[in-house]
């Protein structure tokens, strides 16, 4: 049921290739806005100490994954030092105790804590920068998963710019929000690594998969193994395919479009960066989700899990729409996004 694309001249994919170089340049942030966010990191961290001396905060997601916008969220994690973990009782306890003291932070204003989710969280608004914010403690599994993601992004700049595209795009879809019944920017990051491992030639390797020997090596956090192959200035002798890739960032982001719109069955497989083999939502016992992105550590987590039936049709509405929009050549090409504030 979908259009047939045109053929693509080298005329639209030059055009198609500077719209996604724009949309990178008008979103990332620069140098000095991430020093700002390590600023009010440092300044937060002052505040809670006084009363937990023990506290250490850590920034991670896109504050640190390299897929950062300027109005992105700051993703905070805590933890007390001389202390392993938390239990669910006193992580509750604890957010709620931090909500009190950071009431009386003049800072920060919309003090919240959320107890109920999945990961417990307190959120505020940093009034001098506008910067919304969230502490969550002992999310540890999140700070490996931001450096692996991290390490992707400095493979190779096509991945930033098309991790970025993909970010924009949920945003601009209104499907990217995973606390209105959609998924977070993680889950669409995943996509776009994914789609890079799987291209052909591949325009990045499969980094858990790389090692010395016969085994795997096993770092265990929280039960799970959190190794992954992070020494990328090796990465040329490791991973020969290496620059096999010269595709344009254009032909990418069509090609991505493309790729879970007319290739990839949802139905059958699962959207998983830790294997280059397909593994099936069979095999996962995830069959009753039509949209299966397993997260690359802790196995037991589909990004999809919340999605309804509606919601993955919405979805897979705005993918279809995408690939017609950005694969057909038109007069009002590149299409003119409105405000970034509207958005962010
Ligand atoms: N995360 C996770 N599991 C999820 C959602 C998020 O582990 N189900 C962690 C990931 O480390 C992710 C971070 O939380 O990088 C922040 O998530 P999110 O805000 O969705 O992604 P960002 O990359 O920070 O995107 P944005 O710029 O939209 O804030
Ligand atoms: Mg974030």
């Amino acid at each position: 049921q979908l259009d047939p694309l045109p053929a693509l001249t080298p005329e639209f994919l030059s055009v198609l290739n500077k719209v996604c170089e724009q949309c990178y340049t008008d979103f990332a942030p620069d140098e000095l806005e991430m020093g700002v966010r390590e600023l009010i990191l440092k300044d937060l961290e002052t505040f809670i100490r006084r009363q937990f001396p023990a506290a250490r905060l850590q920034l991670f997601g896109s504050s640190k994954n390299g897929f950062g916008f300027r109005q992105s969220d700051l993703d905070i994690c805590m933890v007390l030092e001389g202390q392993e973990t938390i239990n669910d009782v006193d992580c509750i306890s604890l957010i709620e105790s931090l909500a009190r003291l950071l009431r009386k932070h003049s800072g920060v204003k919309n003090v919240l804590p959320i107890t109920t989710a999945k990961v417990p969280i307190v959120k505020f608004y940093h009034v001098q920068t506008g910067l919304e914010g969230d502490i969550s403690l002992y999310n540890t599994l999140a700070l490996h998963n931001t450096h692996l993601l991290a390490s992707y992004a400095a493979i190779d700049r096509r991945v930033k710019i098309l991790c970025y595209i993909m970010k924009v795009f949920a945003k601009m879809c209104d499907i990217g929000d995973a606390s209105r019944g959609s998924l977070s920017s993680y889950a669409y990051t995943l996509m776009a690594l994914f789609f890079l491992q799987q291209r052909n030639p591949p325009v990045i390797p499969v980094l858990q998969e790389i090692y010395d020997g016969q085994k795997k090596p096993e770092v265990l956090v929280d039960g799970w193994n959190v190794y992954f192959f992070d020494d990328l200035k090796a990465l040329p002798s490791r991973w020969p395919q290496l620059g096999g890739n010269t595709e344009s960032v254009g032909e990418l982001w069509l090609g991505l479009l493309r790729f879970y719109t007319e290739e990839f069955d949802f139905r059958e497989h699962v959207v998983c960066i830790r294997q280059h083999a397909r593994l099936t939502t069979f095999n996962k016992q995830w069959t009753s989700k039509y949209i299966v992105i397993e997260d690359p550590f802790d196995l037991n987590h589909n990004l999809g899990a919340g999605l309804s039936r509606k919601m993955t049709n919405f979805i897979m509405k705005a993918f279809i729409n995408g690939r017609r929009v950005f694969g057909t050549p038109h007069k009002a090409f590149p299409p003119i996004y409105p405000s970034l504030m509207e958005y962010f």
